[in-house]
């Protein structure tokens, strides 16, 4: 019966990418209208491009789920009515029904939450706190349905720890944290055509290909059922705004469709139990955010905008820079850019006053700096590139190599 349903959850995704495809040219102006538009900065005259089109894929995306949830909740072989009585039977999957109307309201209040940072314009550490929120209900679930708080120990560790560690309430820590990371996550690897999309697209994929490897393993068959059902049209709209983000970008997606990417994701990671694999997923993100940490926690001053810099004379991007006087960054601050100039990471220009240019710590710029000025389109392709190399290193660990860590 499980084929039945995932055909059907694929069906659906098929018509909600023909519908946002359809939608997305026609809410173009309407954007514009409600003053939702931003400037492409990286195009020679920097044209208005309708912004937030996160929500109205995210909405498509609901709908789309809310269409197929009574499809596993009715037809599957558990859920099935008493054909004489009408009655429910004692088999009725109740905390699979709990999960998923949780899963859909956490990621419907990620997108509630994105659209107003869109419209506001939050500060930063709402930006942390809004994804905390939103992750409760499905904590909550989580601690109502499994309450596993134990981790598994690696087998190098098990002579000290022991099989397995109760974390307790870190574990619950652990799970709001990676809502927090997988959302920011998306939002900083950002800012060049296509790319937000591009990279959710290539994890969406990455995490549908793990779901049927382990159904067809026969592994906890339920969570990656569950995860399949979110991935499929999560993946159908998101191909749908590709086709009008990629370069040249037509619509910007908006921190909403970030959030919603990104809240998706820590929802199938979390209740599908697959979180570790997920954060093999995240490679690149995991990168961009480590290389971003002196800027994003101001060891390093941090402009607004972190994206390259357009040559209009040749329509290639450069980096964009930062400059700071070695001597005001505090002690950690000056290490960190210390090292990464030791490690060729970052740029490093000294000026007579004793300022230095350096890069902007990101990985567009690193890109950048490694292969000097390039098209924007290319950057795009060079990042959706190393997202399928990391997927693919991520798998090498996830089978071969995690024998020797864990009994597979
Ligand atoms: C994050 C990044 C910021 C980056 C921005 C780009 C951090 C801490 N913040 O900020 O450095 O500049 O994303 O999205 O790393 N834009 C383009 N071309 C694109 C996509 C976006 O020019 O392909 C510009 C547009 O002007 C658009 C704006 O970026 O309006 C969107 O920025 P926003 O999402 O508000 O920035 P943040 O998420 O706050
Ligand atoms: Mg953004």
């Amino acid at each position: 019966m499980s084929g039945f349903t995932i055909a059907i959850s694929a069906l659906i995704a098929a018509c909600a990418y023909l519908s946002t495809i359809r939608m997305i040219p026609r809410f173009k102006d309407m954007f514009i209208k409600a003053g939702l538009y931003g400037k492409d900065l990286c195009k020679r005259e920097q044209p208005q491009i309708p912004e937030s089109f996160g929500v109205l894929i995210g909405c498509a995306f609901l709908v789309a789920m809310f269409l197929f949830i009574p499809i596993p909740f009715t037809f599957e072989e558990a859920a099935l009515l008493d054909v004489k009585t009408g009655a429910k039977p004692a088999t009725f999957p109740h905390e699979e029904f709990a999960e998923m109307i949780a899963a859909l309201l956490s990621i419907c209040c990620m997108i509630l939450l994105g659209f107003a940072d869109d419209v506001l314009d939050l500060r930063w550490r709402h930006k942390l706190l809004l994804p905390t929120m939103g992750t409760l209900p499905l904590l909550m679930v989580y601690y109502v349905n499994f309450n596993i708080t134990t981790v598994i120990m690696p087998k190098f560790a098990r002579p000290l720890l022991g099989y397995s560690l109760d974390i307790g309430i870190f574990y619950y820590i652990y799970m709001g944290m990676l809502a927090v990371f997988c959302t920011n996550a998306i939002n900083i690897l950002a800012g060049i055509n296509g790319l937000e999309v591009g990279q959710s697209i290539v994890i969406s994929a990455s995490v549908l290909c793990f779901n049927i490897i382990e159904l067809a393993l026969g592994h906890q068959v339920d969570c990656h059922k569950f995860s399949i059902y979110l991935m499929l049209p999560f993946l159908a709209v998101s191909l749908a705004l590709w086709k009008y983000n990629k370069y040249p970008s037509q619509v910007f997606v908006g921190d909403t469709y970030c959030y919603f990417a990104g809240m998706t994701f820590a929802v199938v990671g979390i209740l599908g139990h697959f979180s570790k694999t997920l954060l093999l997923f995240f490679m690149p993100q995991i990168l961009n955010f480590l290389y971003s940490v002196p800027q994003l926690f101001h060891f390093v001053p941090c402009p607004r905008h972190r994206l390259p810099k357009y040559d209009a004379s040749t329509d290639l991007l450069h980096i964009s820079t930062t400059e700071f006087h070695p001597e005001k960054l505090n002690k950690l601050g000056l290490l960190m850019v210390l090292v990464l100039k030791k490690l060729k990471l970052i740029s490093w220009q000294q000026q007579s006053d004793g300022r230095v240019i350096t890069n902007n710590f990101t990985l567009i710029n690193l890109v950048l700096v490694v292969f000097g000025p390039v098209h924007e389109k290319v950057v795009t392709q060079f990042l959706m590139g190393l997202q399928v190399i990391c997927t693919l290193c991520a798998m090498v660990i996830r089978y071969p190599l995690a024998s020797y860590f864990y009994d597979t």
